[in-house]
């Protein structure tokens, strides 16, 4: 017998709901009258107003095929449960689980299957009997991926190199992209990681939107970021490579922003030697695991560890094995609710040992989506931390302030923009 514990759903608490509309007007729900579980809405909501309950309805059971064998599965769940309930797995990576599924709020398209011969994504779409599933993408797919802009940027991001951000004229046109491996409850760019509903976009597609972006907006640097760009790699691969192709001039540079998480070696030299890369920015966010946890919101101590680790072993290999090649620059998110000045001395003293002059970018950290309680760091306290992680030894530190950012000088802190 099905345990009922098994069995998730999710409603709205009407007494918390602010009515923003953002879970219905970013979450392609996949059942708005029988919940099947996937939890993007929970997720998603600003205010926390969905609530978990164990649904403890009986279900019948239905009849679907699984490349090629016929399994039972309960009815009013995702994809994604059924086929685990079948005894597939999901994991983070392409190197681990049959099938990949790092967000699982829709926006990624990793873990994109056939259902009935088309493209599918298990995470956010609910079982149906007689389902014809294949655990891979149709015949001829192209990745798809949910992405945002492109837009014009006066500052760039974490990998954009301190001495441009002057924010007097456009120095960047960037992309989006949605779906995020972390669940941080002060992300800074929420619309976007939690969006499930906007159409998708093939890499080539993208790639020609950011050329034509280019061009328009006299630019030389293209910047994707997110949520988390990462995390569906032969998108991100397909769209580097067509960016380059239409970008082959020696002034074009391809800026990659991202959390580090997944960025495994591999993964990196595919991203600067086979897909052209020219500026990472990687932001481990902390040292410890817990205060990582704090700050992502995640909850499985292993798994934060492990993406914690990654991380750090990106910045130390893009640092060492990329040094010429690649314009290195690592985030760290700064506020005094979520990481402590102990512990920034510790990153400070890390990065240092790793890189000295590696560019250290630290972010002010401001009230956003679950975390409405914070309050922006003042100027004063930034230059305090900046002075803070310049005692360990790096000498580029750059830090954003609600009164612009303020980069490395000999003879003190010099605001660039
Ligand atoms: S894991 Fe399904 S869309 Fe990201």
């Amino acid at each position: 017998m099905e345990g009922k514990k098994r069995f998730r759903i999710c409603r709205v608490d009407k007494a918390e709901c602010a009515e923003c509309g953002f879970c219905t007007r970013a979450v392609d729900c996949p059942d708005t009258k029988n919940c099947v579980g996937c939890m993007a809405c929970y997720f998603a909501c600003p205010f926390g107003a969905r609530k978990i309950f164990h649904d403890t309805r009986s279900r019948g059971q239905i009849s679907i095929e699984v490349d090629g064998r016929e399994y039972k599965v309960p009815e009013r769940v995702t994809i994604k449960k059924a086929l685990e309930i079948c005894g597939f797995t999901f994991g983070y990576t392409r190197d681990e689980g049959d099938i990949t599924a790092p967000c699982s709020t829709g926006g990624c398209y990793s873990c994109a299957i056939s259902v009935d011969g088309k493209a599918a994504r298990p995470c956010i779409s609910g079982v149906k009997g007689g389902m014809k599933i294949l655990t891979r993408p149709p015949k001829g797919y192209v990745p798809l991926r949910i992405v945002h802009g492109p837009q014009p940027h006066m500052v760039g991001g974490k990998g954009t190199p301190w001495w441009i951000k002057m924010g007097e004229d456009y120095i960047e046109v960037a992309m989006w992209t949605a779906g995020c491996n972390m669940r941080c409850p002060q992300c800074q760019n929420y619309t976007t990681t939690y969006d499930s509903k906007t159409p998708p976009m093939t890499p080539f597609e993208a790639a020609r939107g950011m050329t034509e972006a280019r061009r328009y907006y006299g630019v030389d640097r293209m910047a994707i970021s997110g949520g988390e760009p990462t995390l569906n790699r032969p998108w991100l691969v397909e769209f580097l490579k067509e960016l380059k192709r239409l970008n082959p001039d020696r002034d074009a540079r391809l800026h990659l922003d991202s959390n580090g998480t997944v960025l495994t070696r591999d993964y990196l030299d595919e991203l600067i030697l086979a897909s052209g890369v020219t500026d990472i920015g990687i932001e481990p966010k902390a040292v410890r695991v817990s205060t990582f946890m704090r700050i992502t919101g995640l909850s499985d101590k292993k798994l934060a560890a492990r993406f914690l680790k990654t991380s750090w072993d990106a910045v130390d290999y893009v640092a060492t094995r990329y040094k010429e090649k690649v314009f290195l620059g690592v985030g760290l998110p700064y506020n005094s609710a979520l990481i402590g000045l102990d512990e920034v001395r510790q990153f400070g003293s890390k990065l240092a040992k790793i890189d000295r002059d590696a560019q250290l970018c630290v972010l002010d950290y401001f009230p956003a989506f679950r975390r409405q309680d914070l309050e922006r760091p003042h100027p004063e306290e930034m230059l305090k931390v900046k002075r803070l992680l310049e005692k360990t030894g790096l000498t580029t530190v750059v830090v954003q302030t609600s009164i612009g950012h303020f980069g490395p000088d000999k003879n003190g802190p010099k605001k660039v923009f």
